[in-house]
């Protein structure tokens, strides 16, 4: 990896892409994972004002103004796209709902049967509105923040839409790998496939970056965690360079072991990895900070905390991380009971100022 910073115009591309391109950015970026949500009165303002979940999603004039509004209040140096990473299966024609404080709902899709029942393609209907948003946001957005798009990883998309909800194992998910691989295999397909061309719409569209969700790596034994989830997003690596080539791309394999990890980076080949909070950090650099960029990985818990113990995680962190290709987030998705002032301090400390 290239540390230097001096050819080809690197030092006036966004810190984020600094880092994306295996550099030591000029500062630290930092982002949030769920970084536009409840924590914000003023993503809750919007929310109501739009009613669901999925309209907000799907209405672009509120989606780029959620987007926008951690960039406004925080400088956050990337942006992400506001939407959901179930928003595919819905697009392929499963009924979704949110239900407050429930979580997500689908109609679920247990065999090769009602499989045949969902569209081939996403619905452009759907879809488009999506990617308006994403353009919308590209030109609202200053020069030197990051736009990111993202989807779920094809694993962590198919749990959801077998089970119809999030559950603690992914259980049904695991099960009907086993019980029934065809059916198992075809979906996983569907997403590999649909996957890969909404995010290379993205990208046309205008995001600099891409993250794939693979939220529920985690569940996986090792070798089912090659079949279902690291060979999926290899083939949409492939499937995207191949339409949009440079394409810069993190995966984020949450709960993935250091050798998952290992291995994911060496058969995609992403730019990119995305540590949850219990990852071992000096490890993973040592044996992945030479191949790509790594992203994380701070305990959102420790964004709830504050005070000594956030300063103390926050500078345990940057010091693990001095001298990579590093960009600052956190380990999961914030909480909305974080305390704003605690992102504030956050956010100070890593700019040095805190
Ligand atoms: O990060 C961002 O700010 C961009 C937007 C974004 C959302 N969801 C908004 C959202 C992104 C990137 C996601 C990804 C997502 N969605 C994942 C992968 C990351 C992760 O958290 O593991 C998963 C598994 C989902 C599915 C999902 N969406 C669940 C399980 C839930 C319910 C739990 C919850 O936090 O409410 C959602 C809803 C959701 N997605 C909300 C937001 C802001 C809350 C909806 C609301 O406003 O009520």
């Amino acid at each position: 990896m290239d540390a230097s910073l001096s050819a080809g115009g690197a030092r006036d591309l966004p810190v984020m892409l600094q880092a994306l391109d295996g550099h030591v950015p000029r500062r630290t970026p930092v982002w949030m994972m769920r970084q536009a949500g409840r924590y914000l009165p003023e993503y809750r303002a919007v929310r109501e004002k739009a009613g669901d979940f999925l309209t907000l999603c799907y209405t672009p004039d509120h989606a780029v103004e959620v987007t926008l509004q951690p960039i406004r209040r925080f400088g956050f140096d990337a942006a992400i796209l506001f939407s959901d990473i179930l928003v595919v299966p819905h697009a392929l024609g499963c009924p979704l709902t949110f239900e407050a404080g429930e979580g997500p709902r689908l109609v679920p899709v247990r065999n090769g049967a009602e499989l045949a029942a969902l569209r081939d393609e996403l619905d452009p209907g759907k879809i488009g509105r999506v990617l308006e948003t994403v353009a919308r946001v590209r030109a609202a957005l200053p020069v030197e923040t990051a736009l990111l798009g993202f989807c779920g990883a094809p694993w962590t998309v198919a749990t959801y839409i077998v089970a119809g909800r999030g559950t603690p194992d992914q259980a049904p998910a695991r099960l009907a790998a086993l019980t029934d691989p065809v059916f198992f295999t075809a979906l996983i397909d569907r997403l590999v496939e649909t996957s890969a061309r909404y995010l290379v719409g993205q990208l046309k569209a205008g995001a600099d970056a891409v993250q794939i969700f693979d939220s529920w790596a985690g569940v996986l034994d090792p070798e089912s965690f090659r079949r279902w989830s690291i060979a999926p997003v290899r083939r949409i690596v492939e499937m995207v360079r191949a339409e949009v080539p440079g394409a810069r791309i993190i995966a984020f394999p949450k709960g993935a072991t250091l050798s998952g990890l290992t291995e994911l980076v060496q058969a995609t080949g992403v730019e990119g990895v995305g540590l949850d909070w219990t990852a071992d950090r000096r490890a993973t650099r040592l044996a992945l900070g030479a191949r790509c960029a790594l992203q994380g990985n701070l305990d959102p818990l420790a964004l709830i905390a504050g005070g000594a113990a956030l300063d103390a995680s926050i500078d345990a962190l940057l010091a693990d991380f001095r001298g990579a290709a590093h960009v600052f987030n956190l380990g999961h998705g914030i909480r909305p009971e974080t305390p704003i002032a605690h992102v504030e301090q956050m956010i100070a400390r890593i700019r040095g100022g805190g």
